[in-house]
This record gives structure tokens, C-alpha cells and sequence, in this order.
């Protein structure tokens, strides 16, 4: 998926499917029902009939509004009988209403002229989606990470390492599982190979699964493709940087790897910026430390990293190295 018309498309697709199908299941009701209590079946088709005698009215020019009063008054009481039967036959009073995915649309994906919000919030999912789509994403999980694998150079670091590492699991465990829009920033930075890929990542899974819009990729990866964007040399019409700015969550990987131009400063400072003036999560990983942020950035970023992140310090020894010693990569 190109751009955002293609993937408006798809996701009105999938609304109109919803439609058809809560349709179909509820033709599927009428047909049970209507077999099962045949009494449902003779109120429903005096309805039937009650619809063709508003038209007669209508078109015979008789007293409208009195004659539309008492039809409606017909109607309730219909209702409210169809409704007794269904309950003393062992059903939900509600089940021959159409049960749709979204009540406010009645799965359009529109309110009057508006889109509506799940119209909204499954064209941001299907973004999300297509933008992920090269990333290891599905290889990543918290069950999958082993503090086994966390060494040092002696049994003792050993032993502080995996409680270090202990705890930052348990942060990022955590952290997904009570996801929302006010989270907190995440800055995971250590040497590498120590699992900050992983852990985001394990992240990203989760958050996606409950139901929020999650970008995830390395910040270089973004910053070529706003640049390209930018400078118009793409020609589909996604516009990168504004979802960057505006995902349920961000996932920036491996800051500092991209290259110091002022404009991928400038855009990454927009991007941090931005986030945090509206409130919106991000988490940023990078193997500079401290220092190397320092040199490589100017004073409004590290500043803004530092103060209103979360700083996990990953320890240990290259898990990289460890795994090919073992002949698993
Ligand atoms: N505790 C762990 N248990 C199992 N696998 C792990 C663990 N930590 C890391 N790995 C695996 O080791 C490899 C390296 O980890 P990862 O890519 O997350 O490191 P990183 O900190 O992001 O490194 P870099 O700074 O180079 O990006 C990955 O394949 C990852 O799945
Ligand atoms: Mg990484
Ligand atoms: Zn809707």
C-alpha cells in the first residue's frame, strides 16, 4: 500500500464488509426466529403490512400526522411484544436488532459528512501496519527474551546484570500492558546487542494488539523517507512526518545512527518536540550514551531526552556475540 487513498479505500472495504455481514447475520435471526415462534413471524409480517398502509396514506392524501401517530403506536406495541416472545423463548430481547461493529456509523464510516471515528481509527491501524510491514516485529516477544542470556565478565556481574535486566523487563512488561496516551517517553540506551531492539519491539507488539496505532522503525529509515517526501522526490502521498507526529505510540530505534544534517536534526527535533507538546508517547533507543548524545546533538534535544524520559540503561555482554558463539544465529 502506496498512499493514503489506497489505504482509505481498503479500510472502507472492511467497514462495508462489517455492514454486509451484520446484515446477513441478522437475515439469519429473522429466518430462525420467524421458524421457531411462528407468532414472531405473523407480528413481523403485519409490520411488513403496516409499512405498505403509511404509503397508502400518504398517497391517498387522508389525515397524515393522526393516522402516522397511531401506526407508530401499533408499531411500539408490536415491539414490545416481539421483544416478550423472544425472551420467553430463551433469546436476548435484542436479538433481531442488527448488531453492528460500530453503533455510531452503523458501519458506513460516516456521520452525516464526517468520517467517523472508526473510519478514523482503522485507516490509522492499516497505516501502521503497511509502515511496519519490513520490520521484525513478529520475531520479538517478551516471552521470548531470556535473562539467562544476560552476562558479565564474572559471576558477580552476572548476578547485577540480570537484576538490572530483571527490572527493566519488568518495566517494559509493565509499560504494555497499561499503555495509554499519557505513557511515559522511554530513552533505552546501552551498548549493543544488549536487547533494546528486542524490548521495543516486544513493546510494539502488544500496544498494537490493544487496539493503538504504532509506528515503529529506525529513526533513520524515517528521517530518508521524510527527506525524500520533503524534497518531492516521492511520489505517493503519505505524509511520513505527519504520522510520526501524530501515532498512538512511536518507536524510534537506533538514534545516532542516521547522519548529522541540519535537516535531519531540525526534523528530528520537530519530531521530539512535537510529540511531547501534545502529550503523545515515544521511545527512543540508541547505543550512545550519555556523552555521545551530548556531542551529537544540540542542547534542546539532550535536554528534552534526558529530562522528560524514562532512562533504562541496558547492561551486559553483546547478546549477538553470545548467540553466534552458541550456533542459534
Ligand atoms: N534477553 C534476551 N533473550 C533472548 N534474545 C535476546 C535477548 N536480548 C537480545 N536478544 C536477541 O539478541 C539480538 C540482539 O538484540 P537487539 O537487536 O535487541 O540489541 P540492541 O540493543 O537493539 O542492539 P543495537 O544497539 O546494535 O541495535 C536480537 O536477535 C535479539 O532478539
Ligand atoms: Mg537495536
Ligand atoms: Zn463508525
Amino acid at each position: 500500500m502506496s498512499d493514503n487513498k489506497e489505504i482509505l479505500n481498503k479500510a472502507i472495504d472492511i467497514i462495508n464488509q462489517r455492514r454486509n455481514r451484520a446484515k446477513a447475520v441478522n437475515n439469519l435471526h429473522f429466518e430462525e426466529v420467524n421458524k421457531k415462534i411462528p407468532e414472531i413471524g405473523e407480528i413481523n409480517s403485519q409490520l411488513a403490512k403496516t409499512g405498505l398502509e403509511i404509503l397508502n396514506v400518504i398517497k391517498g392524501g387522508e389525515n397524515v400526522s393522526q393516522k402516522m401517530l397511531e401506526m407508530r403506536e401499533k408499531n411500539f406495541q408490536a415491539q414490545q411484544m416481539v421483544k416478550r416472545l423472544l425472551v420467553q423463548n430463551g433469546y436476548p430481547e435484542d436479538y433481531l436488532q442488527i448488531k453492528y461493529t460500530c453503533e455510531k456509523c452503523a458501519d458506513t464510516g460516516f456521520v452525516e459528512h464526517d468520517r467517523c471515528s472508526c473510519l478514523k481509527n482503522l485507516t490509522a491501524q492499516l497505516s501502521a501496519k503497511s509502515m511496519n510491514a519490513g520490520s521484525q516485529i513478529q520475531l520479538c516477544s517478551f516471552e521470548n527474551f531470556q535473562l539467562s542470556y544476560c552476562q558479565g565478565r564474572t559471576p558477580e556481574e552476572t548476578a547485577e546484570c540480570r537484576e538490572i535486566m530483571s527490572k527493566i523487563l519488568q518495566y517494559c512488561k509493565r509499560y504494555a500492558a497499561d499503555f495509554s496516551l499519557s505513557s511515559h517517553n522511554i530513552l533505552m540506551f546501552g551498548k549493543t546487542g544488549l536487547g533494546k531492539t528486542h524490548l521495543s519491539l516486544s513493546i510494539a507488539n502488544e500496544v498494537l494488539r490493544n487496539g493503538f496505532n504504532v509506528l515503529y522503525d529506525s529513526a533513520l529509515n524515517y528521517l530518508r523517507k521524510i527527506e525524500k517526501e520533503h524534497f518531492g522526490r516521492d511520489s505517493g502521498n503519505v505524509d511520513t512526518l505527519e504520522m510520526l507526529l501524530s501515532a498512538d505510540l512511536l518507536i524510534l530505534d537506533d538514534l545516532g545512527s542516521e547522519y548529522d544534517t541540519p535537516f535531519y536534526i531540525s526534523t528530528m527535533y520537530n519530531i521530539i518536540n512535537t510529540r511531547m507538546s501534545r502529550g503523545l508517547p515515544t521511545i527512543i533507543s540508541t547505543n550512545l550514551n550519555h556523552e555521545g548524545i551530548q556531542k551529537k546533538y544540540d542542547d534542546r534535544i539532550v535536554s528534552r531526552l534526558f529530562a522528560a524520559y524514562d532512562c533504562l540503561e541496558f547492561v551486559g555482554t553483546d547478546i549477538r556475540l553470545i548467540k553466534r558463539k552458541n550456533g542459534e544465529i
